[in-house]
């Protein structure tokens, strides 16, 4: 059975010292976790994150990538780059990045493409937003971006993960139920199903007020493999909770 994976993002938060504590504390209690983990750092920290996840159980994670290979994109970091730091994951598609800095469904599929080409795994991120949800569009919504990064990876499309975070849910306290997030993540494995035939190795993770407290039964949906956990994965006590709970 694949294992589940728990990947923290901490967004536009850590410090050189902080990051020390965090990382070491989660290390250590992660020492025999049965799933998989990766912390998403930001970009200036890779290297000294780098180093810290050395020879533990956690891997390494980016929040972002270049849609560029190279060249005159000032302040971009590309997917080459990331690599030197042996970065396992990118997040690419995060709300976040789509809302504020105007990241288009196509963007995001050539995001993917260039952490792919450069053999590290994206992990997608895809959700509505609470009006979406209310107008009773979430289906179309999340069908409509997996469909471009589908579409523009093609036969690559089962080296990915994706994560669905409904907008509401993330840093507002709100989850969705269990049920809610089963019903689009099984929307989003047939989509994948019918895209290849190693759907079901495709990790699809929940994101959103992921704490301590909900992830046990969060991630005991069938089509549940992991969470994208923000605000519960700076500290370390919640994060590793949410490990624990994991298989
Ligand atoms: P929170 O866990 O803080 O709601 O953030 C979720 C998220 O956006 C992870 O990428």
């Amino acid at each position: 059975m694949k294992k589940q994976l728990i990947a923290g993002n901490w967004k536009m938060n850590g410090s050189s010292q902080s990051n020390v504590a965090l990382v070491s504390a989660l290390a250590a209690g992660a020492a025999n976790a049965q799933c998989q983990i990766a912390v998403c750092v930001p970009a200036p920290y890779l290297g000294q994150v780098q180093s810290l996840v050395a020879g533990t159980r956690i891997d390494l994670g980016a929040q972002d990538v270049s849609q560029h290979e190279s060249g005159a994109f000032t302040g971009e970091v590309s997917a080459t780059m990331l690599r030197e730091f042996s970065t396992r994951y990118c997040l690419v598609g995060h709300s976040e990045r789509r809302q504020y800095h105007g990241e288009t469904d196509a963007v995001v599929a050539v995001k993917a493409q260039r952490a792919l080409a450069a053999g590290i795994t994206p992990i997608v991120c895809v959700g509505e937003t609470l009006a979406e949800r209310e107008a009773g569009r979430t289906e179309e919504v999340v069908k409509r971006q997996l469909a471009a990064v589908i579409h523009t990876n093609g036969h690559c499309i089962s080296e990915i993960v994706v994560a669905y975070e409904p907008v509401w849910a993330i840093g507002t306290g709100k989850t969705a139920s269990p049920e809610e997030a089963q019903q689009v993540h099984a929307v989003l494995r047939a989509q994948l199903q019918a895209a290849t035939a190693h759907a079901d190795r495709v990790l699809i993770l929940y994101g959103g007020s992921m704490n301590a407290a909900n992830a046990a039964q969060l991630l005991s949906q069938q089509d549940i493999d992991g969470g994208l956990v923000g605000g519960a994965s700076l500290k370390a006590a919640d994060f590793l909770t949410i490990i624990a709970a994991a298989r």
